[in-house]
């Protein structure tokens, strides 16, 4: 049984397709990344997954069960949870209000305040600041932070440690190694591909919307994973599956 299952999915704004046909499933306390350039469709997808951004065709399943009629706040609800590129805090009130916002769609489980910032260590000295004094690696952290506040069991990373220093993206990549033990799946955009490669167990490849290609993040070479990238084809996929899409 599948945490996450989508199967074909197509979105997109007006009449321009962003995401055309894309499948793939995360397992609890997997991490799968999305891969691709700029403007690949990975941010609309994790949007689609969240309920955020109108799906166009395929379905959205969580749990065996079908989610893609499902608003987004009942998507929440049940533990779906997303982290969308450059943060969103609310700036007037202080680190500890903004993970408390988090807890305001409380599902049970292991998260709350205490254990949040026991996995965020960088929050504990910051609580009792105002969002806006944070900086960005702050703001991330406290991001994700809220966002394990209600406790997801599929937690959908956008780019979070987009300009960010690599030491701040250590630990909060370190940080999500802890949370995934408790079972979380999540799925990741990551511009970092050393970094994606190795805390990725699948890897997805975007390019112009379609996933391109996919494998256990151990079989992908990274020379097929920059080919994928950047839409050349390569001789050899390794034991990954090549897929149907703009590659032709
Ligand atoms: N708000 C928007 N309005 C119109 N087109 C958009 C909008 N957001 C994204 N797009 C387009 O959708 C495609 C996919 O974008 P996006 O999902 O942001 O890709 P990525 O996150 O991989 O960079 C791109 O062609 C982009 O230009
Ligand atoms: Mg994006």
């Amino acid at each position: 049984m599948s945490l996450l299952k989508i199967e074909s999915i197509s979105a997109g704004y007006g009449d321009a397709p962003a995401v055309s046909g894309v499948s793939f499933s995360v397992e609890p306390g997997q991490l799968v990344a999305l891969v691709g350039a700029n403007g690949a469709g990975k941010s609309t997808l994790l949007r689609v997954i969240a309920g955020a951004h109108k799906i166009w065709g395929g379905s959205v399943s969580f749990h065996d069960q079908d989610i893609t009629a499902t608003q987004d706040f009942e998507r929440a609800r049940q533990g779906i949870s997303l982290v969308p590129e450059g943060r969103r805090l609310f700036a007037s009130l202080t680190v500890k209000e903004n993970l408390n916002m988090g807890a305001a769609a409380r599902r049970p489980g292991l998260w709350n305040l205490d254990s949040v910032v026991e996995a965020l260590p960088m929050i504990k000295p910051l609580l009792s600041r105002n969002a806006s004094r944070l900086s960005g690696g702050q703001q991330q952290a406290v991001a994700i932070g809220r966002a394990l506040m209600s406790n997801p069991e599929l937690l959908l990373l956008d780019e979070v440690s987009l300009g960010l220093a690599p030491i701040i993206v250590d630990e909060i990549y370190e940080s999500l190694s802890t949370v995934r033990k408790s079972g979380l799946g999540v799925v990741l955009v990551e511009q970092d591909l050393s970094r994606t490669i190795k805390v990725a167990d699948y890897i997805v490849c975007m390019l112009e919307g379609h996933n391109v290609l996919e494998g256990a993040a151990a079989k992908l070479s990274r020379e097929s994973i920059t080919a994928a990238y950047f839409g050349h084809s390569i001789e050899s996929f390794d034991d990954a599956t090549k897929k149907g899409g703009a590659t032709k």
